[in-house]
């Protein structure tokens, strides 16, 4: 039995918004260094699938063929307008911002395989009920970026109703090595290539469980070190750039006084009040967006079994609905280059 983490970042994953005003970067680690980890953890096959890029994952490929012991999918996490999808087996860049389905395609003209990440998330961009008509070859069941009590719950449920029809596959999601591994996928086989044939035969096992919420505070931190790190270089005029890497070249873009401001504004957020109050804060956040949707898993389950009672009749099921949809400012972005 092999185990794979098919869902790590590097700092190519560039940068994410909070509200308008806060950036912060995805992550400051490289492909080198998550690669470096997934080995310690005696991984034997890891994916690096950046958000809306591909040159991580290219540089941690590169890196990982000096080694017997790991292989490495080059995949991607591509924002699309209804959701976020992860193309592994990647051969080229999938652009951002298209419909889901035409995103699908491209990566299926790759020959790459279809996962949809935190399916049934409340806080980050999830498919939702999109994936039962799309296609996908597997789903996470678990991902390790949420540990709410609903999310990872409602996407078991769902997978243990219909045995064999997706693979079953979990990804730590880690933006940092305090998260690296805490969820993996059990196949059969020790390759990269074994993997590809359990997903197909629907033979994988999602494993493992959310990171502790305080390793998120460990992420932050090292985020906000790390980038004030960039920062500095910036000022020092020492900032090295490799091609595709978001953050360096947002960070290139900044104005020396943005620069100072963020240095001041990070080593604000160091003070640990800060940090603690972030955790309590975003907790409560959890909870209370559990127990409601919670409330509405039953009549959630009853309609997704109609959806697939449509998709496997040919009569696609519509109650006229609108889609349960969480957007964020990717999401928005992208959409708002679509529509000009
Ligand atoms: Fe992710």
């Amino acid at each position: 039995m092999g185990r794979a983490d098919t869902h790590l970042h590097t700092h190519f994953s560039g940068f994410n918004q909070l509200g308008n005003a806060m950036k912060f970067p995805e992550s400051v680690i490289t492909p080198e260094v998550q690669v470096d980890q997934m080995r310690r953890l005696g991984y034997q096959v890891m994916a690096i699938t950046d958000h809306d890029a591909i040159a991580g994952a290219f540089q941690g490929e590169k890196y990982a063929k000096k080694f017997d012991d790991i292989d490495l999918i080059v995949g991607e996490e591509v924002t699309t307008l209804e959701g976020e999808i992860i193309g592994l087996f990647l051969t080229e860049k999938v652009p951002r911002g298209l419909h889901v389905e035409e995103t699908v395609d491209i990566i299926r003209s790759q020959g790459g395989i279809v996962i949809a990440p935190h399916p049934f998330s409340f806080h980050v961009p999830g498919l939702q009920e999109k994936i039962l008509t799309l296609g996908v070859d597997g789903f996470e069941t678990i991902n390790g970026g949420h540990p709410d009590y609903y999310s990872n719950m409602f996407a078991c449920k769902v997978m243990d109703s219909y045995p064999g029809r997706w693979a079953d596959l979990a990804g730590s999601d880690a933006h940092s090595v305090y998260t690296s591994g805490t969820c993996w996928t059990e196949f059969e086989g020790t390759t990269a290539d074994d993997f590809r044939d359990s997903i197909l035969k629907r033979k994988t096992k999602g494993c493992g469980k959310a990171a502790d919420p305080f390793t998120q505070v460990q992420w932050s931190m090292e985020v906000v070190i790390g980038g004030q790190k960039l920062l500095t270089d910036k000022l020092r005029n020492r900032l090295e750039i490799v091609e595709g890497d978001q953050l360096a070249q947002k960070i290139d873009s900044i104005t020396r006084l943005n620069a100072g401001i963020g240095i001041v504004a990070g080593s604000a957020y160091l003070f640990p009040p800060i940090t603690c109050l972030a955790t309590v804060l975003s907790l409560a956040f959890l909870k209370r967006g559990s127990k409601k949707m919670v409330e509405t898993m039953d009549e959630r389950l009853d309609r997704i079994g109609r959806i697939i009672e449509g998709v496997d009749s040919g009569v696609p099921y519509d109650d006229g609905k609108k889609m349960f949809q969480v957007s964020n400012k990717r999401i928005e972005r992208a959409a708002k280059k679509l529509n000009g």
